[in-house]
C-alpha cells in the first residue's frame, strides 16, 4: 500500500470542522499509515476521540500529563517516530501558540519537538482568518517551512461566505502524500504530464473532442508528485479533481497544449504526453453559430501540430498509444518515429480499461523496443510502474 511503514501524527484542534478529520484519519489509515492522533482538549469537545480511535485502531492522545499515557514522554516520542505532521483543521489559537513556540498541550509540545515536515491546514471565521495577527502568523510559519494548506473559500459556520474553511480532504490528504514523498526518487525533479481531450471549436458552441478522461494524466500527476517531483499538469480535464501541490495549466486546444509545453521545454526533465491531442481541427472557427439551414455540413480539417515531434526539448520524452488494431507494432512505430524513450500502448477495445474509468491495461515499450505487458491495474498502479522506468531513465541517462 501506497503509505505502508509511514508514521503520520494527526492534530486535531478545536474548529466545528473537527469532525471533517475523522475523514482524514480514516482514508489515511486505508493507504496503510500508521496514524497517531493528537487533540486538542477544546477539539474532544467538537469531537468525540472514540471516532479517531476506531478508524484509526490507535489510542488517541490528547492530555500529556496523564498518567495513563501508553507512550513514554508521548510528545517527544511521537515527535521522533512522525514522518510528517498534518494539523487539520489548525485552529487560530494553535497557529498563534505555533508561531510563538507556546507548548502548553501536548500537540504544539510535538510540534516543537519534531524534525519532521508539518502541514498546517487552517479553519476558521473569515474575519479570524483575515486578521492580519493570523496572516503574520501563517507567513511566520510558512518562513520556516510549514506548508500551509486552504483554507477554501465558501459558506462558513457563522452564515458568512469567504475564506476560512478546512480546505477538501483530497487536498490535506494530497499535500500529506506530496510531504511524505518529498526524499523520493524523483526528487526535484521537473516533470511535465498532459491529461485530457484537447477541444477544437467548430464554432462558439461547438467543437471537436475525444473521449479522453484526463484520468490516467492525472493519477500519473499524483504519483510523481507523491515521488517527490515538481510537477506541472497541462490539462483540459478542469471537471476532475484539481490535485494539491501540482502546478495546473489548463488549456482547451491542441495548439494551446503545444504552446505551453514548449514554454516548458527548457526546464523540464521529463515530458509525459498523456493527453488524447485531436490530430485534425476545423481549418476556420465558424465567428457565429452555424445554422441548421442544410441538410449536409461538411467541415474541412486541418492537421494539428504533433507536440511530441515539434517540442524543442532534449528532455525524457514519454508517449502514449490508444490503439484499436496492431497495438504494439501501432506503438512502437510511434515511439521510433516521434524518437520517445517509453511508449505506453493500450487496446481501446479492451472494455475493462481504458477510457473513463479506473483501470488500465497496458503495455510499456523502451527504447530498444522491448515489451512488458502489464496485468489490468488502477492507474494509479499503472502510473507507478511508469514512473519506475522514468527514475531509471533519469539515473542512467548521461548529463547534457
Ligand atoms: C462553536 C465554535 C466553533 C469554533 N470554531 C472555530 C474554528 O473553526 N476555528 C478557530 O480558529 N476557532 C474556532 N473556535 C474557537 C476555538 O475553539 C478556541 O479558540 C479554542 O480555544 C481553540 O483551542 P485549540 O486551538 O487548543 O484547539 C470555535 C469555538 C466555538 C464555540
Amino acid at each position: 500500500m501506497q503509505l505502508s511503514n509511514k508514521i503520520i501524527v494527526l492534530g486535531v484542534t478545536g474548529s466545528i470542522s473537527a469532525y471533517k478529520a475523522v475523514d482524514v484519519a480514516s482514508q489515511l489509515t486505508q493507504l496503510g499509515a500508521e496514524v497517531n492522533v493528537i487533540m486538542t482538549a477544546s477539539a474532544t469537545k467538537f469531537i468525540s476521540p472514540l471516532s479517531f480511535s476506531t478508524v484509526t485502531k490507535k489510542p488517541v492522545t490528547i492530555d500529556i500529563l496523564a498518567q495513563d499515557n501508553q507512550l513514554f514522554i508521548p510528545h517527544i516520542t511521537l515527535a521522533q517516530t512522525a514522518d510528517v505532521i498534518t494539523i487539520a483543521p489548525a485552529t487560530a489559537n494553535t497557529i498563534a501558540k505555533l508561531a510563538t513556540g507556546i507548548c502548553d498541550n501536548i500537540l504544539t509540545c510535538t510540534v516543537l519537538a519534531t524534525k519532521a515536515p508539518v502541514a498546517i491546514a487552517p479553519a476558521m471565521n473569515v474575519n479570524m482568518y483575515e486578521n492580519s495577527i493570523t496572516q503574520n502568523n501563517l507567513a511566520k510559519l510558512q518562513e520556516r517551512g510549514f506548508v500551509i494548506i486552504g483554507p477554501a473559500l465558501g459558506k462558513l459556520a457563522s452564515g458568512k461566505r469567504g475564506l476560512g474553511r478546512l480546505s477538501p480532504s483530497q487536498d490535506i490528504l494530497g499535500i500529506t502524500c506530496q510531504l511524505l514523498g518529498k526524499q523520493g526518487d524523483l526528487a526535484n525533479r521537473h516533470i511535465t504530464i498532459t491529461a485530457g481531450g484537447t477541444r477544437e471549436p467548430i464554432d462558439p458552441v461547438r467543437l471537436i473532442t475525444n473521449r479522453a478522461s484526463g484520468k490516467m494524466g492525472y493519477a500519473l500527476a499524483e504519483a510523481a508528485r507523491d515521488r517527490g517531483a515538481n510537477v506541472t499538469l497541462i490539462s483540459t480535464a478542469t471537471y476532475l479533481n484539481q490535485p494539491a501541490g501540482i502546478n495546473i495549466i489548463e488549456v482547451e486546444t491542441a495548439q494551446e497544449m503545444y504552446h505551453a509545453t514548449q514554454k516548458l521545454a527548457d526546464q523540464t526533465e521529463v515530458l509525459i504526453m498523456a493527453a488524447a491531442v485531436a490530430d485534425y481541427r476545423p481549418t476556420s472557427v465558424s465567428a457565429d453559430k452555424i445554422k441548421k439551414s442544410h441538410n449536409t455540413l461538411t467541415l474541412e480539417l486541418e492537421h494539428t501540430q504533433d507536440i511530441l515531434s515539434n517540442i524543442e526539448s532534449r528532455c525524457i520524452k514519454v508517449g502514449f498509444a490508444a490503439e484499436s488494431s496492431n497495438v504494439i507494432e501501432n506503438a512502437r512505430q510511434k515511439l521510433q518515429e516521434k524518437h520517445l524513450a517509453l511508449i505506453v500502448a493500450n487496446d481501446i477495445t479492451a472494455k475493462d480499461s481504458g477510457f473513463g474509468i479506473d483501470y488500465n491495461r497496458v503495455a510499456i515499450i523502451d527504447g530498444e523496443g522491448k515489451v512488458e505487458k502489464l496485468p489490468l491495474l488502477t492507474k494509479k498502479e499503472v502510473a507507478d510502474k511508469i514512473l519506475n522506468k522514468v527514475a531509471a531513465l533519469i539515473t542512467t541517462r548521461k548529463p547534457k
